[in-house]
């Protein structure tokens, strides 16, 4: 599976989103982790990690350039899953990166202003998908579950039409503490890649 995790807002998760992606989907095959973004916050993560000796289960490389999908073939025959984290507001790297994957996620916060920002980027999508088949999937990321926002953000989503996925991801140290070494506790993003993946989703994990 070919996984780009996009949203031209900045701030959304998708770095975050993508790093427990890969973490999730090394653990059922080979995985390749792709920085398409020039601010390189996943190759970050990575050098944190492996410098810390433990080290990753999935290689990461940087690729934050207009034509990931044609670079991308050189290297994705030797990997079952790649994941591409995108960049905000760099249009052609995010469109080259969704036309090098077979699923998006857009990943977005359950707040008025991310649901208002994220119209440019459904065009986006919808523009790669009517040229390479690409099929989408909305995430909601950093919920705070004492708050409405998740459960109406979802239902106007729901509205619009849009594939918002069952499975969504709390506001939660775990996760915003997880930058900069390898990942153990998937959390919510366990059930995330099983839902992506169409396996048996299970109970969610208590907070
Ligand atoms: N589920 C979560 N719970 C708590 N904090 C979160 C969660 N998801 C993301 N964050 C925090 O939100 C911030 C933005 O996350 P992240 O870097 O993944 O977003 P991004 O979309 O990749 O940002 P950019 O557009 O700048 O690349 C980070 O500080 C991250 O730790
Ligand atoms: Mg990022």
């Amino acid at each position: 599976m070919k996984v780009a995790v996009a949203n031209l807002k900045g701030g959304t998760g998708k770095t975050l989103t993508s790093f427990f992606l890969a973490t999730a989907l090394s653990r059922r095959g080979r995985t390749l982790l792709v920085d398409c973004d020039p601010q390189g916050s996943a190759l970050s993560w990575a050098e944190s990690a492996d410098e810390g000796g433990e080290g990753l289960t999935f290689p990461v490389i940087g690729l934050a350039v207009r034509d990931v999908h044609r670079r991308l073939r050189a290297f994705e025959r030797d990997y079952e899953h790649v994941v591409l984290d995108t960049p905000p507001g760099e249009l052609a790297i995010a469109r080259s990166a969704l036309k090098a994957a077979d699923v998006a996620v857009v990943a977005v916060p359950p707040t008025k202003i991310d649901l208002d920002r994220v119209i440019p980027t459904l065009e986006l999508v919808a523009d790669v998908e009517d040229e390479t088949g690409l099929t989408f999937r909305v995430l909601l990321t950093r919920v705070k579950r004492i708050s409405r926002e998740g459960r109406d953000t979802r239902e106007v989503m729901e509205e619009m039409g849009l594939p918002v996925m069952g499975v969504e991801i709390p506001f939660l140290a775990l996760y915003s503490d997880a930058f900069g070494a390898p990942i153990e506790d998937l959390g919510e993003y366990e059930r995330f890649a099983r839902e992506l993946l169409g396996e048996p989703v299970g109970r969610e994990v208590p907070a």
